[in-house]
């Protein structure tokens, strides 16, 4: 097992790693370091070992929750070993630890897009020591390691990583992605994932109706919606001093929290008018939904969730760089009981028959003019590697 060690290699020399400081610093320079750091010091990284360059990449992947739920084990010189942190899941809408290994898959597809832009291949061993059974474990979920002799091709796809979001806003209804954006969007997956892209109005309108069931179904289960609310950082002191998690904050917001008006019992509580502005917000973004996305893979263990991660990101990529908007719906995918319906409903109106799964739904459309999916905060690159 890895021994946990305090590394700090991203470019603004700081780092809080577990409650402890590197190098003496005091714990001022951390509370100022900006959440989302991590996407400048990607491009500018200029660390000696490729592995860190790569994996200051994979720390921008999508993931639950933003949960960040990877570590980096760097072997000899030319190895890694990426592993779950156990403590980052998400036991009550993840049970099974599938979206947060797509998260994982997610940060490996990008892990490699950057090393092949330096020119490196990299070979991906997914669950090197087997594959779970049930939950994620200690064993690493892939191994990294240099292809023999083998030169890396840059994929275009990497330019638009800096700008990939996932943007949980109303899309433009007047500006729908074409059939021929969303088909392009589709043959980014590599990883043998089946894609279905969903435009047609009336399955639009079947979609809109199925997802907002879900959501609201979990935001009125406690556990599910507690997990959620446990997560939340709120107010930019938070998120600054714990750069995961759902993030409340920014202009205006930070206000709000300052002066009580949004707070955690307030958004837990349904009567409450924080709650109230929260469904009617999600209501009106999920109404917004010109067009759908999934994801499917022919079967449903781990290393499934792995490689539909990996062509997870290469969706998002492709979409980013066709100027085109994702926001995952997962809501009706999570295998917690009260979400038993929706699931059901999902799955059927998708053709996956167990064991087939559907892996990742999302809307995807385009932005309307003069709105910005801003970037999520991140933990540094360096603060998640092990055994340096
Ligand atoms: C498996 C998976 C499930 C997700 N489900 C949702 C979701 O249901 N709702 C949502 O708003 N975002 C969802 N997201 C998006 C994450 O919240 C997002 O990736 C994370 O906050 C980091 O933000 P970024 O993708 O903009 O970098 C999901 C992402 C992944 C990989």
């Amino acid at each position: 097992m890895v021994t946990r060690r305090t590394v700090f290699a991203a470019a603004a020399g700081l780092v809080l790693v577990e409650g402890v400081l590197a190098a003496g610093r005091p714990a001022l320079a951390v509370e100022r370091r900006d959440p989302r750091a991590a996407w400048a010091e990607a491009p500018a990284n200029r660390h000696p070992d490729w592995r860190v360059r790569a994996f200051s990449w994979a720390v921008l992947a999508p993931n639950p929750h933003n949960r960040q739920p990877w570590m980096l084990e760097l072997i000899g010189s030319d190895e890694a070993l990426l592993f779950a942190d156990l403590d980052r899941r998400l036991p009550v809408t993840d049970p099974l630890d599938r979206q947060i290994t797509i998260g994982l898959g997610a940060a490996v597809e990008l892990f490699c897009l950057a090393a092949a832009a330096e020119g490196r291949a990299v070979v991906v061993e997914p669950f090197p020591a087997g594959v779970p059974e049930g939950r994620l474990d200690q064993r690493p979920v892939a191994r990294l390691s240099l292809a023999a002799g083998g030169a890396g091709q840059a994929d275009p796809l990497f330019a638009a990583a800096p700008n990939r979001r996932s943007a949980k806003l109303p899309f433009d209804l007047a500006r729908p992605p074409t059939a021929a954006e969303l088909h392009s969007v589709a043959s980014a997956a590599r990883h043998g994932t089946r894609v279905v892209t969903i435009l047609d109005p009336a399955e639009v309108t079947a979609w809109r109706e199925l997802t907002w069931w879900a959501w609201q179904i979990e935001a009125g289960d406690p556990a599910a919606h507690g997990e959620t609310i446990a997560l939340m950082r709120l107010g930019r002191a938070e998120v600054t001093s714990r750069p995961d998690g759902v993030s409340v904050w920014g202009p205006g917001l930070d206000e709000l929290v300052a002066n009580g008006v949004l707070t955690r019992a307030g958004f837990s509580e349904p009567a409450h008018p924080a709650y109230r502005a929260m469904v009617d917000r999600y209501r009106a973004m999920l109404a917004a939904t010109p067009a759908y996305l999934a994801v499917l893979t022919p079967a449903g263990s781990l290393r499934e969730a792995l490689t539909a991660g990996r062509d997870w990101l290469r969706l998002n990529l492709a979409a980013t760089a066709a100027g085109l908007a994702i926001h995952p719906v997962s809501q009706a995918l999570q295998e917690f009981p009260a979400m038993a319906e929706p699931y059901l409903a999902a799955h059927t109106r998708l053709g996956a028959t167990a064991p087939a799964r559907v892996q990742m739904l999302a809307r995807i459309g385009r932005l309307p003019a003069g709105a910005v999916a801003q970037p999520t905060p991140r933990w540094p690159a360096g603060s998640r590697i092990l055994g340096v």
